[in-house]
């Protein structure tokens, strides 16, 4: 079996990252990956933000105030894990879908290339040496954090990517059977 297939096979998702990031050299290769995912009309409907070093603290303060916002009364333990949570990695990579109106691309055909943008950048990131996780939630749909990050109205989060060197032990992969899931018509 060529290595490739296996090594697409095995992508396995890091949650726990620390240092190293891949250096500015590796991740414009990486990016360079991005670039290539599929795209209805070569719209190019994505661009990508990176916060790394002492912006990752300034990210956890605007998640923390949208936080606020969304949820007025949050306690202490979720303000602190909302302001912490841009510290799991040394990298991270907010991937941008950038919607236009096409008279043949409809917008989730933009958010789906969009998402193949961001699996590129995990596999190339693993390609690389390094690991990643891709992760949401409630943030990435807040129009406060899109406005903080400096989204326009007709751009959407599709997912920050936690990107760095693994830490620790990778999971075991569930073994899934492609008889479950593949049929012939
Ligand atoms: C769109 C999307 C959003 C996700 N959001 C989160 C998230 O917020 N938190 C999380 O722990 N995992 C999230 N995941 C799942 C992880 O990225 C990862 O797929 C999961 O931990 C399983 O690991 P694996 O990819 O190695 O199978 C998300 C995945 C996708 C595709």
């Amino acid at each position: 079996m060529p290595d490739i297939l296996r090594f697409l096979q095995n992508r396995n998702s890091a949650p726990k990252l620390t240092e190293p990031a891949p250096s500015a050299i590796q991740m414009r290769e990486i990016f360079r990956a991005a670039l290539r995912a599929p795209d209805h009309a070569w719209l190019s409907p994505w661009r990508f933000i990176t916060i790394a070093g002492e912006r990752r603290q300034a990210f956890g303060e605007l998640l923390e105030q949208c936080l606020l916002v969304r949820k007025p009364d949050a306690d202490e333990t979720a303000r602190t894990k909302a302001r912490n949570s841009p510290l799991r990695a040394p990298l991270l990579v907010v991937v941008v879908a950038r919607l236009s109106g096409h008279p043949k691309v409809p917008a989730i055909e933009q958010r789906l290339s969009a998402g193949c943008a961001a699996q590129a950048i995990l596999l190339a990131s693993e390609a690389s040496g390094y690991a990643g996780i891709w992760r949401t939630g409630d943030a990435a749909f807040d129009r406060c954090v899109m406005h903080g990050l400096g989204l326009e109205t007709d751009e959407e989060i599709i997912g920050f990517l936690y990107i760095g060197t693994r830490d620790g032990p990778a999971k075991p992969i569930p073994q899934l059977d492609t008889a479950d899931f593949v049929s012939t018509w």
